[in-house]
């Protein structure tokens, strides 16, 4: 059985563990955690919560003892300052990156052989800088995003259409930003081409609720989401643990497809056992394409501050 890691015991971390956990593939999960006592206390209560659910996954918590995760399958790295109200992702660049050097070094060095996903805003960056700093293979080292926005954005379409979110398959692409790109085109509801079923006015609404879904939370919660993001975070483990094969929209390093070079951003990819194994190239119309490109400029000039 598997054995995943996650670096950083905060709100988002927390939560992956406790879903992973109770799902009850893995034979251990470790939580790590800078400050003293957090990863302890948040993997006792969770190990606590075993006899009610019924799983029997360890789960152990460290304080930046990295000996602990040797052997991971799986490396989660949620360390990094949330966003607060009014605070964009991109304003969490420099702390962030001073985070996930500090992090990622010895995250390698006790786990070479795991597969590496990152969640840490500003994600595509982050997920880049990650990627520089531990120069595993790109196959192995990508990035949480979509697979949330594209939740908020099936969850906007349930309720706009009153209908099972289990009928709603979506699509989207670009940075984890406000210039992300949902598409219409690829959204269907029963099979049936949403735009089929939603007036346009009505569905540009809600991709734009999609878009800053972020914001929305972090204005009423004082900080950003947790549930969403790690309710997403352990779909992908699922796929990469169980080999499911899942398409799912994610950060992945991209060096030619949609004529995008040496960046990190969301496109569909299909992931298991061995962490990115295909890219999806979409046919895209030259709207979309442009969308896509805008997004992949804002990207880049955030990548473009840390200077790498
Ligand atoms: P949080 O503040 O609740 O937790 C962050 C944890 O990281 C804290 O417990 C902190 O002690 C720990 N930490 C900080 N420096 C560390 C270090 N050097 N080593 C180990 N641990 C360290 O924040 P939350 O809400 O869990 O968010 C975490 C990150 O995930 C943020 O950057 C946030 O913006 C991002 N995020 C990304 C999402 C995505 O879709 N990619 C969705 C939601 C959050
Ligand atoms: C979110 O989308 C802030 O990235 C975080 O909730």
């Amino acid at each position: 059985m598997a054995k995943v890691s996650i670096i950083g015991a905060g709100n988002v971390g927390a939560t992956a563990a406790d879903v992973i956990a109770r799902a009850g593939y893995c034979r251990e999960i470790v939580l790590l955690d800078i400050k003293p006592g957090l990863a302890e206390g948040k993997a006792l209560d969770i190990g606590q919560t075993a006899p009610l659910f019924g799983f029997d996954t360890k789960v152990r918590g460290v304080t930046n003892d990295y000996k602990a995760i040797a052997d991971s399958d799986v490396v989660v790295i949620t360390s990094g300052k949330p966003r607060g109200p009014g605070m964009s992702r991109d304003d969490l660049v420099h702390v962030n990156a001073e985070i996930i050097k500090s992090v990622i070094e010895p995250a390698v060095f006790y786990a070479p052989n795991a597969i590496f996903l990152m969640v840490t805003n500003p994600l595509d960056t982050m997920t880049y800088y990650a990627y520089k700093l531990s120069k595993l293979p790109s196959q192995r080292i990508f990035g949480m995003a979509g697979v949330l926005d594209t939740a908020r954005y099936r969850y906007f379409l349930a309720q706009e259409l009153n209908a099972s979110v289990q009928e709603i398959e979506a699509m989207l692409l670009g940075g984890h930003g406000d210039t992300m790109v949902p598409l219409p085109r690829y959204t269907t509801v029963a099979g049936i081409p949403v735009e089929h079923l939603i007036p346009s006015d009505r569905l540009q609404a809600i991709i734009e609720r999609t878009k800053y879904g972020g914001g929305e939370l972090t204005k009423l919660l004082g900080t950003s989401a947790w549930y969403a993001p790690g309710a997403a975070i352990a779909q992908m483990v699922a796929s990469i643990i169980l080999d499911q094969k899942r398409i799912l929209p994610c950060s992945v390093y991209l060096n030619g497809p949609y004529d995008l070079h040496d960046i990190y951003i969301g496109v569909p990819a299909k992931i298991g056992r061995n962490g990115v194994e295909e890219i999806i190239q979409l046919a895209l119309t030259e709207e979309e394409k442009r969308l896509l490109h805008i997004s992949a400029e804002a990207v880049r000039s955030m990548n473009a501050i840390l200077r790498f």
